[in-house]
């Protein structure tokens, strides 16, 4: 039997309603079950599981996947460990030898990153030894900034004596140079692997799950012109999907028992706010937060306090990526720190108990925004005030809220000293401009350009075998998105072999998480009929688009051509098509009529 099909046949016997009832109570409304999502701290039942299409779906913090991804995320296991459970649960013997190339990639991937990790960690206990004995400069300077012997080890602090004592090390272990390079620990340098973190204070960087990914490392000695170097991103280590410290961050039970992280700028900071009992803290390491990152945390709290250095924190990059957080469905609220001050200097100069109060006197994002952009333009003209406000009241508009709007105004009014009334009237006409630009109904969803929407949800209705839904090659042609094309694949394959399409089948093709739901979830608040609609919508949409690449390689050929009898040929063949389109914005202007 080939993988696909044992997957598929796998999944049938393990009914995702099933398993996800041992972990969470569940209760059924319509075609979906409802309960509280384990992935989150989730106050009202925002975790749904559909039963129809065999998947799972959290509207709080975004997590969503198939019966497998379920059981990996709950039990911490990799793919092929959760196939084996279920295989178990479901009495199925996993087949000796699966043929197929997924199962040998999955197993082999699975290998190599154990081998990597385990290579890391190697890495980590030789480097914390190193600091205890070669380190004494380095263990005196961590002391000398307060930070004591206990939080070096519960961080793991290390130092990398030179360029070659951890590579003798991992080779004398067993591991090869080709591996040292692959987990970024070595580099070579005249065909010989080096340490490029040599001579450094060593701070590894460990996942949520515990796995040491990549090294920090903080020059000692003064002449590097990089402060800190870290381990270059591999098959184990993308920067932008980790934050340092969660590891510990997320065992941490504040006292008021509030699930809230703290996010700094820099390792030393995170560090620092451990030992002063903010055991919350996690540092992005220097960069803007991505959106990997803000469903990282959406995982482990709803509400964060950003505590950046003074400068940062207003910075535009800064405030796109606090914005990141807010999308994410996230609390956000910035704590004010001095210029030229980080949250590590800060407690050491302050102490804790005036750290604390800053932190209760954090602002809401958009109040914080409000009194950042104060600070970019000189209020005392009037230049600068009417150029300010305006700012102001587009950070207002995005807020949802009215009542929210309403206390930002009068937070503005006592910035500018311009009146309520008329701030307010500015506002409106603000919230008064253009609206969407298609002719379309919008089905729920991310936002999204018309094409990758209209792809999604013609996959979707094909997905669910909509008798309409048959335009097969107009899509394929009209397909751009890799992770699309791997669905309608699928598609055509079921059709070819006579199978059914199963929906929860898109976690097998794909791991594209946030897409997977994008086309699963389309049409969901839909009634049929809107659904019917919203495809011939979709099938115009397409049909426009490739007419009016027709027509501009037509007209190109007609400019280029100089024999006038293919000429004439070609000015009927651009005639014809025009006429086609042209009936088809005739048809959506006139269905739009009718709407209104
Ligand atoms: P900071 O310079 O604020 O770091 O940079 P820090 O932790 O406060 O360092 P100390 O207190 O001087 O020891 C913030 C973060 O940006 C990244 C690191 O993750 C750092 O912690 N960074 C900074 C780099 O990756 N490379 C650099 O050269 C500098
Ligand atoms: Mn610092």
């Amino acid at each position: 039997m080939d993988f696909p099909r044992f997957i598929e046949q796998l999944k049938d016997k393990n009914d995702i309603v099933d398993v996800v009832s041992k972990y969470v109570s569940l209760e059924r409304k319509g075609n979906r079950f409802w309960g509280k999502c384990p992935f989150h701290h989730d106050k009202t039942p925002s975790f749904a599981v559909n039963v129809d299409g065999q998947f799972y779906h959290c509207f709080g913090c975004g997590a969503s996947g198939d019966v497998i991804k379920f059981l990996r995320e709950m039990e911490s296991l990799d793919f092929m460990e959760a196939v084996e459970l279920l295989c178990k649960r479901a009495g199925m013997k996993l087949p000796q030898h699966i043929s197929g190339k997924d199962a040998d990639e999955a197993q082999k991937l699975k290998k190599r990153r154990d081998r990597l990790y385990a290579l890391l960690k190697d890495a980590a206990k030789f480097y914390h030894a190193c600091l205890k004995s070669k380190g004494q400069k380095v263990v005196e300077y961590l002391h000398g900034r307060g930070i004591s012997g206990s939080y070096i080890v519960k961080f793991g602090l290390g130092y990398s004596p030179d360029a070659h004592s951890l590579i003798d090390y991992l080779a004398k272990a067993g591991y090869t140079g080709e591996e040292m390079a692959a987990a970024g620990v070595a580099a070579y340098r005249e065909s010989r692997p080096a340490d490029p973190l040599a001579g450094r204070l060593i701070i590894p960087i460990i996942t949520a799950m515990g796995d040491v990914v990549a090294f920090g490392g903080r020059d000692m000695r003064g002449t590097s012109p990089a402060k800190y170097k870290n381990t270059a991103e591999s098959e184990v280590f993308t920067k932008s999907r980790h934050l340092f410290g969660l590891n510990l961050a997320k065992k941490f039970r504040p006292p008021d028992g509030g699930r809230k992280l703290i996010i700094v700028e820099g390792y030393m900071d995170a560090i620092a706010l451990h030992q002063a009992g903010f055991g919350n803290a996690v540092a992005n390491m220097g960069t803007s937060l991505t959106r990997d990152q803000a469903k990282l945390i959406k995982r482990y709290c709803d509400d964060v306090y950003i505590c950046y250095d003074g400068d940062t924190a207003g910075q535009a990059a800064t405030l796109r990526g606090l914005d990141i957080l807010r999308q994410a469905g996230l609390g956000v609220k910035v704590v004010s720190m001095p210029a030229d001050t980080d949250p590590d200097e800060y407690i050491r100069k302050e102490g804790v108990p005036s750290f604390e109060k800053l932190v209760e006197q954090a602002l809401p994002l958009p109040d914080f925004k409000i009194r950042a952009l104060s600070k970019n333009y000189n209020l005392g003209s009037a230049d600068g005030k009417r150029k300010y406000t305006q700012k102001a009241l587009e950070v207002i508009a995005a807020e949802d809220n009215a009542s929210v709007r309403e206390e930002l105004l009068k937070q503005l009014r006592d910035l500018t000293g311009i009146s309520y009334d008329s701030l307010k009237r500015d506002l409106e006409g603000l919230q008064k401009s253009p609206p969407g630009q298609l002719p379309f109904p919008e089905p729920a969803g991310a936002p999204a350009p018309m094409n990758v929407k209209a792809a999604r949800f013609m996959l979707c209705c094909m997905l669910s075998e909509e008798e309409y839904a048959t335009d097969y090659d107009l899509l394929e042609r009209s397909l751009a998105e890799p992770a699309h094309i791997k669905v309608l694949g699928y598609i055509k394959e079921c059709r070819r072999e006579g199978r059914r399409p199963r929906k929860s089948a898109v976690y097998e093709i794909s791991d594209d998480e946030a897409e997977n739901l994008a086309i699963l979830e389309c049409g969901e608040a839909m009634t049929e009929a809107e659904k019917r609609a919203y495809y011939a919508d979709c099938l115009k949409f397409f049909r426009l688009a490739e007419l009016e690449e027709k027509l501009k390689i037509v007209t190109a050929e007609f400019e280029r051509e100089q024999d006038n009898l293919r000429r004439k040929d070609l000015v009927f063949r651009i005639q014809e098509i025009n006429s086609e389109i042209k009936k088809i914005k005739r048809a959506m202007i006139d269905k739009n009529a009718e709407k209104h």
